[in-house]
């Protein structure tokens, strides 16, 4: 596969912002471009890489996952639908299996783990046949949704094939209840550049490498302060 230029791949997100003003002075003054930065960093960086390193972790756990989707990288790849480095565009078509591997991981494990608050507003609101009055702080943690056995069986198993269900009301009661990004007016703005990187990453790497945990039997330790952040994932990378 050829290797593309930096022409041909474009400009990056911080060369966009900073030729903003050229177009629209009034826009993208330095102040706004540091919160940018700062934003796309303190809000993208961690929860982004906990993902990435939870599909890793969960692939390497379950052979038979990992083989389905190496498969299905190694097939786009002969059929030319990938190029070099890969796209999301050519990806997100293509790459079924990796989506729901995407999914899965998110839902065994939200990189944030403590409730996503809302406050009630004026009038009250009723949740579940309970009424809840003004101001009242509500809030649900997406471990606890995504660990629902009656919308997510076998909560525990790692089981990318469920988001392939050809059960649609299944399909968008699984969706109702995946709460990685959250939901409603603070739903995550940066959900589709994660989307994005862990498409973009994942079949990259498994493409060029062999990926294995140092120690198979291992679990990883997880810590919670907000975002879960998982330590001992200890990888063999060998080139294919
Ligand atoms: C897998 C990666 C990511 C996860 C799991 C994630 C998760 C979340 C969650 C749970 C929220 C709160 C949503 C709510 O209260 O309903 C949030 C908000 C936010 N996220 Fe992400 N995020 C990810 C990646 C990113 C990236 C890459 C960016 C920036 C480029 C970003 C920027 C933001 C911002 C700015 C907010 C606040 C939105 C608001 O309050 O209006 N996130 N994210």
């Amino acid at each position: 596969l050829a290797e593309k230029s930096k022409e041909e791949i474009g400009p990056d997100m911080l060369s966009k912002w900073t030729a903003v003003p050229s177009s629209d002075p009034l826009r993208m003054s330095d102040n706004e471009l540091i919160v940018n930065v700062s934003t796309v960093l303190f809000a993208g960086f961690d929860t982004t890489s906990i993902a990435l390193r939870a599909i890793i972790y969960f692939l390497c756990k379950n052979p038979s996952s990992m083989s389905i989707l190496v498969d299905e990288v190694d097939s786009a790849t002969r059929g030319g639908f990938l190029g070099n480095p890969v796209s999301y565009r050519e990806a997100h078509p293509h790459l079924a299996y990796l989506n729901a591997v995407i999914k899965e991981a998110l839902r065994m494990h939200s990189p944030v783990g403590l409730s996503l608050e809302r406050h009630v507003p004026d009038g009250g609101v009723t949740i579940s046949g309970h009424q809840i009055p003004a101001n009242t702080i509500v809030g649900i943690n997406p471990w606890v949704l995504h660990y629902d056995s009656k919308v997510f069986p076998e909560p525990d198993s790692f089981l990318p094939e469920r988001w392939l269900s050809k059960d649609s009301k299944k399909l968008a009661e699984m969706e109702k209840s995946f709460f990685a990004f959250g939901a409603g007016s603070r739903y995550c703005i940066g959900r589709n550049v994660a989307m994005m990187e862990m498409t973009k990453l994942i079949p990259q790497l498994l493409r060029e490498y062999d990926v294995r945990l140092a120690d198979p039997k291992k679990e990883w330790e997880t810590r919670n302060f907000w975002f879960v952040q998982q330590s001992g994932v200890e990888c063999i990378l060998t080139k294919r």
